[in-house]
């Protein structure tokens, strides 16, 4: 374990200049993609998908440490590559589902008194999928600018295509006015303690959520949407590799 040179007790909590942590959620087995290994191990030219994803952040101001969360058995080398580029890491090791790996990476503000003993209270988490490569700096900079607590926020962007609601059958129901629509992205950046305290909760009562953001709502509070660029897409399938490397690309962040 790297320890942050840049810990202090000092949280800030006013933005723009907020003190906050990255954890990044790799303890999936990436079913869908069927892959040798989890898609957030395979290579997107000479890094792998979690290395890129990583890159995204680094530049950023305010970043504390990084909390990675895998599987108990990541591949060989696949996390070394991220200690070789010298960064601050704290390492959990995942669940089951997401949030069960979210909870365990939060876990270290208690267990391992991350953030200076004071269990979460007054650090601010930024919890990412590690399958998302394409985020861009200049959006997560504007989440880091909008959010408040205790409520904090997410990227989004707006729904483009018209929505139908349809019957068990299949047939049209309904269209769906879009306009209040959004689908939800990562980065989400919540207070720590709000977090995981509203994790804990949902774990408790057996209840499953995909995102950090349907917790905080299911404790009552309002998450922020800030909108984030359309191609910033999780990849799933294997076919999604090739848009990813494309996006990378137009970024410059990968060689044509
Ligand atoms: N994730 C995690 N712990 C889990 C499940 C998922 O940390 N128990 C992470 C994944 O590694 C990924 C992110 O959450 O970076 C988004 O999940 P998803 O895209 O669903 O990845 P997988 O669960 O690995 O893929 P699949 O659902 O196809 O199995
Ligand atoms: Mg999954």
């Amino acid at each position: 374990m790297i320890e942050s040179p840049l810990l202090n007790d000092g949280a800030a909590s006013s933005r723009p200049g907020r003190r906050w942590w990255l954890l990044l959620a790799a303890a999936g087995s990436g079913q869908r993609m069927r892959s040798e290994q989890p898609k957030q191990y395979l290579p997107l030219g000479d890094r792998s998908v979690l290395e890129i994803t990583l890159s995204r952040f680094t530049g950023l101001p305010g970043l504390a440490g990084v909390i990675l969360v895998t599987a108990a058995d990541p591949p060989e080398g696949g996390v070394r590559a991220l200690e070789a580029a010298g960064l601050p890491i704290h390492y959990a090791v995942g669940g089951a589902t997401r949030g069960q790996s979210v909870r365990n990476g939060l876990a270290l503000f208690r267990g391992r008194g991350l953030g200076g003993g004071r269990n979460g209270k007054g650090e601010w988490v930024m919890v990412h999928d590690a399958a998302r490569p394409c985020v861009r700096p200049e959006d997560i900079r504007r989440l880091l600018e909008s959010v408040d607590a205790p409520d904090g926020g997410l990227l989004a962007a707006p729904v483009r295509d018209t929505i139908k609601r349809v019957d068990a059958e299949g047939r049209v129901a309904a269209t769906v006015d879009r306009s209040p629509l959004m689908h939800a992205l990562t980065p989400q950046l919540f207070p720590v303690d709000v977090l995981l305290d509203a994790l804990e909760s949902l774990l408790v009562a057996g209840r499953e959520i995909t995102d950090e953001s349907s917790a905080i709502e299911q404790a009552g509070l309002s998450p922020r949407t800030v909108i984030g660029a359309a191609d910033s897409l999780k990849i799933i399938h294997l076919e999604d590799l090739v848009i990813a490397r494309a996006i990378l690309v137009q970024q410059g962040v990968l060689d044509d």
